[in-house]
């Protein structure tokens, strides 16, 4: 069982019955254009604070493509930690999603939850824009993250330059560097405000194809996925059907095989093949969408 990392050696080590329960988990896999998003946030959070206009980056994608595991991996590498002189702690990287009802005053209290502030509730807004600021400097917060930047869209276009332009006073203010993430919406929103869509570097997450980068993809899934047998994920046959099934989207790519290696599983091979990647239980993202559309027809 040399083509699995340790962990998953253990799991393929159990019956298959007991297998079956242990598919589903989530690991990270450090595809190379996930790395290469890492290092450019990781270099804003060491050069841009601080600079009278610092950088900020956009990452966009097609929903369910690997957006949020980046920011998420990205505040595990950097934690908020305790500081030892006060008592309080540090959050080098505060995170935040927009949500689809966001106005300034409920982005300026979801800020101060996060911090952990009780103040969030605060009425006067003069007080709690002041509260902010301060609290995000006196917790040194050095980037801030704000993840489904898309939702901004959902609210009428005076409340979105509200919050938009609330974004660029927070950057300006702390001099520390913004990373959204989104799909296209995002970006498009991005654009209804001219100074700030000029200070973010977009990020594409694009759609996988079926290419060499794909086949790297599906061979780091391959030393996860705890099957006793290797089953050639990345190469050209295989690739082709699964980049075809999921669409090219990662988070497609992680259940088909969840669900094909359970089909394999319960048909006795310790291997995927061509036949369990078609006849499991999955179904192609727009197939699922079109059934849905009749049923509600109906
Ligand atoms: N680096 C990764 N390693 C392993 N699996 C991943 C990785 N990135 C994404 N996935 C899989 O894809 C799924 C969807 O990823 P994620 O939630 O990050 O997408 P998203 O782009 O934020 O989607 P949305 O726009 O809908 O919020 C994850 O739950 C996980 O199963
Ligand atoms: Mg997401």
């Amino acid at each position: 069982m040399e083509h699995l990392r340790p962990e998953a050696r253990r799991i393929a080590e159990i019956p298959a019955v007991e297998r079956l329960d242990c598919l589903a988990t989530d690991r990270w896999i450090g595809y190379s254009r996930a790395q290469d998003a890492l290092k450019r946030m990781g270099m804003l959070l060491a050069t841009q604070p601080g600079r009278v206009r610092p950088q900020n980056m956009l990452i966009v994608g097609p929903s369910n493509n690997g957006k949020s595991t980046i920011a998420e991996k990205f505040q595990r590498q950097h934690p908020r930690r305790s500081s030892e002189e006060r008592d309080r702690h540090i959050f080098p990287v505060l995170a935040v999603q927009m949500m689809p009802d966001v106005t300034a005053p409920r982005f300026y209290a979801q800020l101060l939850d996060t911090l952990g502030s009780p103040f969030g509730t605060m009425r006067q807004t003069d007080r709690r824009n002041a509260v902010t600021l301060n609290l995000m400097q006196a917790c040194g917060v050095r980037l801030l993250l704000i993840d489904e930047l898309h939702n901004l869209l959902c609210g009428p276009s005076s409340r979105q330059r509200e919050v938009l332009g609330l974004i660029r006073y927070l950057g300006n203010e702390l001099r520390i560097p913004i990373v959204a993430l989104g799909t296209k919406d995002a970006w498009l929103a991005l654009r209804l405000d001219d100074q700030l869509e000029n200070r973010f570097q977009p990020f594409l997450l694009s759609r996988w194809g079926d290419d060499p980068e794909t086949g790297r993809l599906l061979a780091s899934f391959e030393t996860v996925i705890p099957l006793r047998e290797p089953s050639a994920l990345g190469f050209p046959a295989l690739r082709r059907l699964i980049v075809e099934r999921s669409e090219g989207l990662i988070g497609e790519m992680h259940q088909l095989l969840s669900s094909a290696t359970a089909h394999a599983l319960m048909e006795g091979r310790e291997r995927i093949e061509e036949c369990d990647l078609m006849n499991c239980s999955f179904q192609v993202p727009s197939h699922r969408r079109q059934m849905m559309e009749r049923e509600l027809r109906a």
